[in-house]
């Protein structure tokens, strides 16, 4: 099977002159549909421009983005916008649920947004995967923290949109909670065939994924198969200047 989402010798500086700096010094990766990749690296190290720039949220100074066989760094902000509320699924340490909807609205939301009739077969599967069948009309304010983040899967899942990019999904858990939400993730991409691309500092969190890749001042330097937490804490400390957390 082909890439989901290719990376070719993306660099991103930001700022001019001497304050200028290279979050990516060119990076090139892939992943392929059907996978589940954790992206590692020291703070500072680029991972969220390197997100931001995968899921065409930010502009790359240069290189190539493919994201479903589009060339991101072609498109005008309209048909930017357009293909990430299709083709991508968003998931952030904090949630980002709207408050004065329902769970269930909440879910539904990317395809109302997409003018897409909430088909009543996709919704149920996908809230029965997460396990919100009795919370449907709750509001994100009566759900713990484990619940709303199932919310914000759910609502990334339901477009079956083409990756799901994820930063820091359990930064924000308890590690039971952690745990259950890092197995729907892996569910999603085991039995329903999603790809999935997730920013994390935890090693624990980088063994449910099939591959870690590592980041370090704007540049890979390593990757990982099938890890093992004490792989990649192994791997992180050889990396040095590791700032966890
Ligand atoms: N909007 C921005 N303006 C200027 N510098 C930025 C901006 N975003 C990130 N940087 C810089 O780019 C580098 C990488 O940042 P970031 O991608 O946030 O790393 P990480 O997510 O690994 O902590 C850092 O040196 C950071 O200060
Ligand atoms: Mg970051």
């Amino acid at each position: 099977m082909g890439d989901a989402v290719r990376l070719t010798g993306v660099r991103k500086v930001y700022g001019k002159g001497s304050g200028a700096v290279a979050a990516l010094a060119g990076v090139s990766a892939g992943f392929e549909q059907g996978t589940f990749t954790a992206v590692m690296g020291p703070s500072g190290s680029g991972k969220s421009t390197f997100l931001h720039c995968a899921a065409g949220l930010d502009k790359p100074t240069s290189g190539s983005v493919r994201l479903a066989g589009v060339e991101l760094t072609e498109l005008g902000e309209k048909h930017l916008t357009r293909l990430r509320r299709d083709k991508i699924g968003f998931i952030f340490q904090a949630f980002n649920l709207l408050p004065a909807l329902t769970v269930a609205q909440n879910i539904a939301l990317p395809l109302r947004l997409a003018g897409r009739k909430p088909d009543r077969a996709t919704l149920t599967d996908v809230v029965r995967r997460v396990g919100l069948d009795n919370r449907l009309t709750h509001r994100p304010a009566q759900l713990s923290g484990g619940q709303q983040q199932r919310v914000a899967i759910a609502r990334a899942l339901v477009t079956r949109p083409a990756v799901i990019f994820a930063d820091e999904p359990t930064g924000a858990l308890d590690t039971r909670t952690a745990r259950e939400v890092l197995d729907l993730l892996r569910q999603a991409v085991t039995t329903a065939g999603q790809t999935i691309v997730m920013v994390t500092h935890d090693p624990v969190a980088a063994s449910f994924a099939d591959r870690v890749i590592f980041l370090a001042d704007g540049a890979l330097v390593g990757e990982l198969h099938h890890p093992t937490p004490e792989a990649v804490a192994d791997r992180m400390t050889h990396l040095g200047a590791w700032a966890v957390a």
